[in-house]
């Protein structure tokens, strides 16, 4: 155990305080963050035919829709959601980046038991703070079928300004409406990936930010592309995966057709059927962007425009401008632009695939950009984590870490045996925290892949002053120290967000009373 802890836990120990979900303590947390007014909501898990702006499928969606119905709530709030599955699988809703009360995170049997078919749960929590969050389901790789929703937490004392706000949901749309991977995608997979993507600056970056944790920087996302297996969804089409995708989509029936997978969407659009947005010239738009993918990296810009990125994963940072910005799966920025006088295309690429989802913004008549515009600002080095400031609202206090528990990303395309320390998920697992604590995550990605690691109730900070996130991206043969507060008990989950990963086992779990 090279970082092991100077503290009581035994990261990796089998046994350890185990939190019965609604236990006393998270009661009591939650009794601490109070209970505002209360909102209700209904999502019904459905099997729907999803117009892509074209193409229509046939797929499982949050009430006919993709992305779901935008949940907009204010920090404080107690959100009551009914979720009622008419899938023919269990399910559950799993509240992306919130810091929530443990027995709502949706994780099925560890904070609760799957919601039946035909069965209905309700999820009662107080939402703890403002920002750019999302819901899926946490069952299989469900939602990468395209069970998703933005979830928008308004703060009452909002110190942005600004007269529009555009909320961009980004998705991989893989494996079609029969649930399989077609032929097409399969082979171009295995033919790897391809080098040089717009933008790319070469390899030589790999070493730039060492390898003692710190920031990942993928200035320059070749680093990704020339990385076997960066967005690689195709491994999860071989051996056993490929099993698990038919499983968790099987029942799905459908017309292929012509049709060409995957397709890159934004707000549940192709890139020949883009939503406009409008707005008037000189405006401020606030635009929050997910990547609900499940499998892709996107760098996103909006032609003719700097973006002010004001926060990750709905916390502040320190204001900085970008270009154009990287976005694992799983992870959310929120930007400022000052609208310009045209139509202007908002391209997200998707990395190493050679393709794209788009959306145009739109103040003023004129001809709406091609279908094949790559905003000049797309082949400038994205703005990635690492380069963000916390800011001092949300900074994490300096202070050693008590505990330190080293995760070891590990497996392979070949055997697709992704895990932690070279173990599957096993929910009996968990690895014991104490209570107050300050923990350090030591992730160290052994694999030649890139992973979005995610930690659930919690805001990680980066080192060095680095923003408060939920996600974040390890490179291959990088490590990545983040640091928390063990503030919110329960058993909660780290894992990859590539769903395929995950599904897999790379996955485990921390617990603390
Ligand atoms: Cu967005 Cu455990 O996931
Ligand atoms: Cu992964």
């Amino acid at each position: 155990a090279a970082c092991s802890s100077s503290g009581p836990a035994r990261p990796g120990s089998s046994t350890g305080p185990f939190v019965s979900p609604g236990g006393p303590e998270v009661t009591a947390a939650e009794r601490r963050r109070g209970s505002g007014p209360l909102r209700q909501v209904r999502l019904t898990a459905t099997e729907s035919t999803l117009d892509l702006g074209g193409p229509k499928v046939r797929s499982w969606s949050y009430d006919g829709r993709l992305p779901g119905r935008e949940l907009r709530v204010t920090a404080g709030d107690t959100l009551e959601a009914v979720l009622v599955n008419h899938l023919p699988e269990p399910t559950t809703a799993h509240w992306h980046g919130l810091t929530l009360r443990n027995d709502m995170d949706g994780v099925p049997d560890v904070t609760q038991r799957a919601i039946a078919p035909g069965a209905q749960f309700t999820y009662r929590f107080t939402v703890p703070h403002p920002g750019t969050y999302w819901l899926h389901p946490h069952t299989g790789v469900q939602q990468d079928r395209g069970l998703y929703a933005p979830l928008i937490v308004e703060d009452p004392k909002e110190p942005l300004r600004y007269d529009r706000e555009w909320v961009v949901v980004l998705d991989d749309w893989l494996d079609g409406v029969d649930g399989s991977t077609p032929d097409a995608v399969l082979s171009e997979l295995s033919a790897g990936m391809p080098s040089g993507a717009p933008g790319g600056r070469g390899s030589a970056r790999h070493g730039d930010s060492g390898s003692d944790g710190g920031t990942p920087d993928m200035s320059g996302a070749p680093d990704m592309t020339d990385m076997p297996g960066m967005g690689a969804m195709g491994t999860a089409t071989r051996g056993p995966s490929r099993m698990l995708m038919g499983a968790a989509s099987g029942l799905l029936g459908g017309d292929a057709g012509d049709v060409a997978y995957p397709y890159y969407l934004v707000n549940g659009r192709t890139a020949d059927d883009p939503q406009t947005f409008t707005a008037k010239p000189g405006e401020r738009l606030r635009v929050r962007i997910i990547n609900a993918g499940g499998d892709t990296a996107f760098r996103v810009a909006l032609g003719g425009h700097r973006m002010t990125v004001t926060h990750a994963d709905g916390l502040p940072v320190a204001h900085t401008a970008a270009d154009s910005l990287l976005l694992g799966m799983g992870e959310r920025y929120d930007v400022l632009v000052t609208a310009g006088d045209g139509a202007y295309p908002l391209v997200a690429l998707a990395e190493g695939k050679n393709a794209v989802a788009r959306a145009v913004l739109r103040t003023a008549t004129g001809e709406a950009p091609g279908k094949d515009v790559r905003p000049a600002e797309l082949a400038r080095p994205p703005l990635t984590a690492g380069r963000l400031r916390a800011a001092p609202s949300v900074a994490l206090p300096a202070r050693r870490p008590d505990t330190t528990v080293p995760l070891r990303l590990t497996g392979g395309m070949a055997g697709y045996d992704w895990g932690f320390n070279g173990e599957k998920y096993d929910p009996a697992r968990r690895i014991a925290l104490r209570s107050g604590d300050r923990v350090r995550l030591s992730f160290r990605n052994d694999t030649a892949m890139w992973h979005p690691v995610h930690l659930h109730g919690h805001a990680f900070a980066l080192p060095n002053g680095g923003p408060r996130k939920d996600t974040a991206i390890v490179l291959p043969r990088r490590t990545l120290d983040v640091d928390f507060d063990a503030d919110n008990p329960g058993l909660w989950m780290v894992h990859c967000h590539n769903v395929y990963h995950a599904e897999s086992g790379m996955m485990t779990l921390l617990g603390y009373r």
